[in-house]
């Protein structure tokens, strides 16, 4: 393991990592609604992405900091040693909403990008990686990218387990839909491996309204004006447009498309009252499960509604890491602990005798 002395968390490397939801998410220790996510035995020590306002944010939240790079530029050898590598490799090709260009999947150069996870696991054999990309992942080239994509990893050297989670069913306010790709090294890792299972089995869903800002009802600025009412109201029988959110219930999922949100698309909008109204960044975040401590206000507002937009959901990542340590992890750690505090005892004792 690429473990250092004295300390027992197992090393993280982060390629596309956004405004940092993974990082966040795997290494714990961070509030959302009235839950405390706990610290988990993990700490990122590398974190790459090529664009300058997601890392932005990143390095805004995180005392490790993350460099702007193309994965492609990246010299697998000279990654640090690491035990699990994370990748939410661009999806833009696999997802059904890309239409317009059609989806072209391992195809297109953004699908290929996985392949950067591939030459750093073959590199560098970390003892777990996990990816995640869109739901359209399953169907994309007639059914065919995913067990591509599943045999260029088995090929890399890891046994492979996947599934499709819904956010909405770990205490998250949005309904989104995203395949996670879980690789392990050791047989039985592998072996112990359980995906975390839904916490709603009491059929409680987080609704929207618990992360709505009722501030932001009173100012103008995200309302949207009568013209684009009125425009999206001439097509909206035919188009099925205005996508009045329900707050009893999780959001739609969310995009990097909100920075364009329009009342003539398929994004997400509130109605207040009579009016509609479009998400604050801050509100995207929460339906995101951000903790309200997670500062975006660095870039634009545009900017920040993409990072988020693409981010995975904290909470949701949080359930995975700790499904990964309670099934392969634990153990290990415990024991070290175990180990740690013999010794200190020992050195105790040694103490009092002298
Ligand atoms: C789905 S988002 C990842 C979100 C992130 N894992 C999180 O949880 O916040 C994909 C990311 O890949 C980045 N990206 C796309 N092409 C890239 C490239 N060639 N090199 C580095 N990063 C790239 C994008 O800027 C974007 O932040």
């Amino acid at each position: 393991m690429a473990q250092t002395a004295g300390n027992n968390k197992l090393k993280v490397s982060s390629l596309f990592c956004g405004c940092g939801g993974m990082d966040l998410g795997i290494q714990g220790n961070f509030d959302f609604l009235d839950n405390h996510y706990a610290a988990l035995p993990f700490e990122v020590v590398y974190a790459v992405d090529n664009d300058s306002y997601s890392t932005k944010i990143y390095n805004d939240n995180f005392e490790h900091k993350c460099e702007i790079k193309d994965v492609r530029a990246i010299i697998p050898n000279e990654v640090p040693d690491h035990d699990i590598l994370l990748g939410g490799f661009p999806c833009q090709s696999f997802s059904i909403s890309a239409q317009n260009p059609p989806r072209l999947g391992y195809k297109d150069d953004r699908g290929k990008l996985f392949f950067e996870m591939v030459k750093i696991l073959k590199e560098k054999q970390p003892r777990f990686f996990i990816g995640e990309n869109v739901k359209g992942l399953l169907s994309a080239n007639k059914g065919k990218a995913l067990p591509m994509i599943v045999n260029e990893f088995e090929k890399a050297g890891y046994h492979i387990h996947f599934k499709l989670l819904n956010a909405s069913e770990f205490g998250i306010p949005q309904k989104r839909e995203r395949i996670f790709i879980v690789g392990f090294r050791d047989f039985d890792d592998y072996f112990n491996f359980r995906f975390p299972r839904p916490n709603t089995l009491n059929g409680s869903k987080v609704k929207l309204k618990q992360v709505i800002d009722k501030e932001a009802h009173k100012d103008e600025k995200w309302f949207f004006s009568q013209r684009a009412i009125d425009g999206m109201l001439r097509v909206r029988e035919k188009m099925n447009k205005g996508r009045v959110q329900d707050l009893e219930q999780p959001c739609n999922t969310i995009s990097a498309h909100l920075a364009k949100v329009s009342l003539n698309g398929t994004d997400p909008v509130l109605m207040v009252g009579e009016r509609y109204r479009r998400f604050t960044p801050r509100e995207a975040a929460n339906i995101q499960s951000f903790p309200l401590t997670f500062t975006l206000d660095s870039v634009s507002e545009n900017r920040q509604y993409r990072a988020i937009g693409n981010a995975v959901p904290p909470v949701l990542m949080w359930h995975i890491a700790n499904a990964l340590v309670n099934s392969c992890v634990y153990e290990e750690v415990m024991n070290e602990e175990v180990m740690n505090e013999e010794v200190m005892n020992e050195e105790v004792n040694e103490l009092i005798e002298a």
